[in-house]
């Protein structure tokens, strides 16, 4: 079935306002485009803060979400790689409301749309696309660490020889920079979690976790990463404590020329911190918009190479989030985004549009 002339959305009426689920409908196709239908879409801690900090989006009523799996249902006619019916996973264009997720249709330049391998359901593909785009950045841009991405010559063995630190490794993103971690080859993965997670983050690739509330003090890092060379710190939450514990592992290790990677703003002590002592540390802030111009030379090869049967999912190198279903359809959207303010501890929040 196609885009059908009216849908079911999930509406913002107003700025800091409470969804309401009302009829919609979307712009026809643009050349290279796709058309999706949104079965499981992830929740992220940006939709209730756009919401709550009124930050990102300028009109109303808006439709929110940027982190989905569904199955295409029209493509444009000069659009070659996908076909009716094909699973699909995508991270949504924030701001642009064809193109958000807390719907049950949408499109999407196919050129930032994976297929969704068989060994994943739709649910866990549902939160694989907005935390791997924030990882991205962090490891291979210029903007984060600027390594080599892996799928590029010699990108396996980025890390070779190194160590790299991961803070907050049970967090969505946490979890994908450890596995992007392992595929650029680091010998020695440290993060931090609480012990319930600790044995499912080493099956993830991490090499030590430490417990984030009694053996996270720098030096707790440094005994773990012994004698390594420290390559930089992923700061996976990005509080002030975090990228203050980032700052001070790297000076503790001596390691010069690095820095703290975070997913928020930056921590003005923290910072302060990393310019008053030697070594100098700079905190470095990324932006994980996958469809922005400056980004797309990695999220293009990033969704081929992650997606598709010989991708590293279907592969078994990257395992998915583990989702976590709050039933409504868009109807739930709202103890969803609740949900997820409160508080995840490893898991991802994901709402059916197009269940009742
Ligand atoms: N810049 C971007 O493009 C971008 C993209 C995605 C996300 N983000 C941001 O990244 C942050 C994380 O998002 P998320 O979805 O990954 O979060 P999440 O999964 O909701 O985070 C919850 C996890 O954080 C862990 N945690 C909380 N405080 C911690 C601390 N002090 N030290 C270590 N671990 C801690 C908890 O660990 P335990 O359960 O083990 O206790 C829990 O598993 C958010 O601020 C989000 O807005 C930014």
């Amino acid at each position: 079935m196609p885009v059908p002339d009216s849908f079911k959305a999930a509406i913002l009426p107003a700025a800091g306002g409470q969804h309401i689920v009302s009829d919609r409908s979307q712009a026809s196709l643009q050349p290279g485009e796709v058309g999706i239908k949104v079965i499981a879409t992830a929740i992220n801690p940006v939709d209730w803060k756009i919401r709550k900090y009124r930050v990102f989006l300028t009109e109303y009523p808006a439709v929110l979400g940027s982190d989905a799996a569904g199955e295409i249902v029209a493509v444009a006619p000069d659009v070659q790689d996908f076909a009716i019916g094909d699973r699909v996973f995508f991270q949504g264009i924030i701001g642009k409301y064809d193109y958000s997720t807390f719907q049950q249709y949408v499109k999407m330049p196919a050129a930032l749309v994976a297929k969704t391998p068989s060994n994943i359901s739709d649910d866990e593909a549902g939160g694989v696309s907005l935390a791997t785009v924030a990882v991205m950045t962090a490891f291979y841009d210029g903007t984060g660490h600027g390594l080599a991405a892996p799928w590029t010559q010699d990108g396996r063995k980025a890390g070779a020889g190194k160590a790299v630190v991961i803070l907050g490794g049970s967090s969505s993103v946490g979890q994908y920079a450890i596995q992007f971690a392992r595929l650029s080859g680091y010998d020695k993965i440290i993060t931090n979690a609480s012990p319930s997670h600790h044995d499912y983050l080493k099956g993830l690739g991490a090499h030590v976790v430490l417990d984030r509330t009694t053996t996270s003090s720098p030096e707790d890092f440094k005994s773990a990463i012994d004698g390594l060379p420290l390559d930089f710190v992923f700061d996976a939450i990005s509080i002030k404590e975090t990228q203050t514990l980032g700052v001070k592992i790297l000076q503790l290790t001596d390691t010069k020329n690095s820095h703290v990677v975070t997913v928020q703003g930056k921590d003005a002590d923290a910072e302060k911190l990393g310019e008053s002592q030697e070594p100098k540390v700079q905190v470095k802030q990324v932006v994980g918009m996958g469809s922005s111009p400056a980004l797309r030379y990695l999220t293009e090869p990033l969704w081929k190479h992650l997606g598709g049967e010989d991708g590293y999912i279907a592969k078994g190198e990257f395992k998915p989030n583990r989702p976590v279903v709050v039933s409504g359809g868009l109807n739930g959207l709202e103890d969803a985004l609740a949900k997820n303010e409160k508080g995840v501890s490893g898991v991802k929040v994901i709402i059916r549009p197009n269940d009742a």
